[in-house]
């Protein structure tokens, strides 16, 4: 049985498409979820992808991956400036953990130079686009050996 990576998505990642697409690009979440899919299956992994707007949703989902011992890539969003909560559940995940951003937001406005996520993930992938969501999938794999 494959290894699974919940690959989670915080608010107004469900806009990718129409979202600011100079900042964000012009792929859709559907195909952002279906790269995941396929960059994961490649490296034989099954990619859960997910994405809410709700604080609530996105720490039960965490405390889930807690539970099961499951890899997670994780797009707080807005979530990884200021929610504690967020990254309270994270520290709480004993399988590898990979901060994702489409932008690089320490080359935008101030507010996003700090996250509260990445002091406990096992490392951060910024700027790359969708790309960040490969590369981060890909590490996964090498980190649990699929
Ligand atoms: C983001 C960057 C965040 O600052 C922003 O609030 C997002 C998306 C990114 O993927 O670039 O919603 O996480």
């Amino acid at each position: 049985m494959s290894a699974t990576v919940l690959v989670l998505n915080g608010p107004n990642l469900n806009r990718l498409g129409t979202r600011e697409p100079d900042v964000y690009g012009t792929t859709t979440f559907a195909d952002l979820a279906q790269l995941c899919s396929e960059v994961a299956a490649g490296c034989g992994l099954v990619a859960d992808v997910r994405q809410t707007n709700d604080e609530a949703e996105l720490i039960g989902w965490l405390h889930e991956a807690a539970d099961g011992g499951t890899s997670v890539v994780l797009n707080p969003a807005a979530f990884t400036h200021y929610s504690y909560a967020v990254r309270d559940a994270c520290a709480m995940l004993t399988a590898p953990l990979i901060e994702v951003h489409l932008s690089n937001p320490s080359a935008r406005e101030e507010f996003r130079h700090t996250s509260v996520v990445s002091a406990v993930a096992t490392g951060t992938i910024a700027g790359f686009g969708i790309d960040s969501y490969r590369m981060a999938i890909e590490q996964v794999a090498r980190l649990v050996g699929t």
